[in-house]
């Protein structure tokens, strides 16, 4: 029971960013699993708590990068992340209301949203750094 199938469109070529993403995958493919079992126990509640906080964790870290790395696109970048983060946060006030439907609803947002920003907006910076490297 799969949400988010990982494959090479969604490898940066940044080993640690590329480990955060597959982490967060595996992470939203538990919280559709939990879901889909109308699993409203400890183990809904524990998986979406880790989804939040490994959000959290995984853009603090991309920040810092672009900050280090002076990226001019980091304000809109980081935008972004905050939207997000606060779709998650919708998500899991839904998923503790034992809301099942909209919560599944809401989940298959925030994998659109994962997949396009991963193929996007992390790609844009993962050149930039590359592009950086190579001149
Ligand atoms: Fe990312
Ligand atoms: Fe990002």
């Amino acid at each position: 029971m799969m949400l988010v199938e990982w494959d090479d469109t969604l490898i940066l070529g940044m080993a640690q960013i590329d480990e955060h993403h597959h982490k967060l995958v595996d992470i939203l493919n538990r919280c559709y699993r939990a879901l889909m079992l109308h699993d409203h126990s400890h183990e809904l509640e524990g998986v979406v708590a880790e989804l939040l906080d490994y959000t959290q964790y995984h853009f603090r870290t991309e920040e810092e990068l672009m900050a280090q790395s002076h990226y001019a696109a980091a304000p809109s970048h980081a935008a972004a992340h905050r939207k997000f983060i606060n779709s998650v946060t919708n998500f899991k006030d839904r998923s503790d209301a034992g809301e099942s439907f909209v919560a599944i609803d809401v989940l298959v947002f925030l994998k659109d949203w994962l997949v396009g920003h991963i193929q996007n907006t992390d790609r844009a910076f993962a050149n930039f750094l590359n592009d950086r490297a190579g001149s």
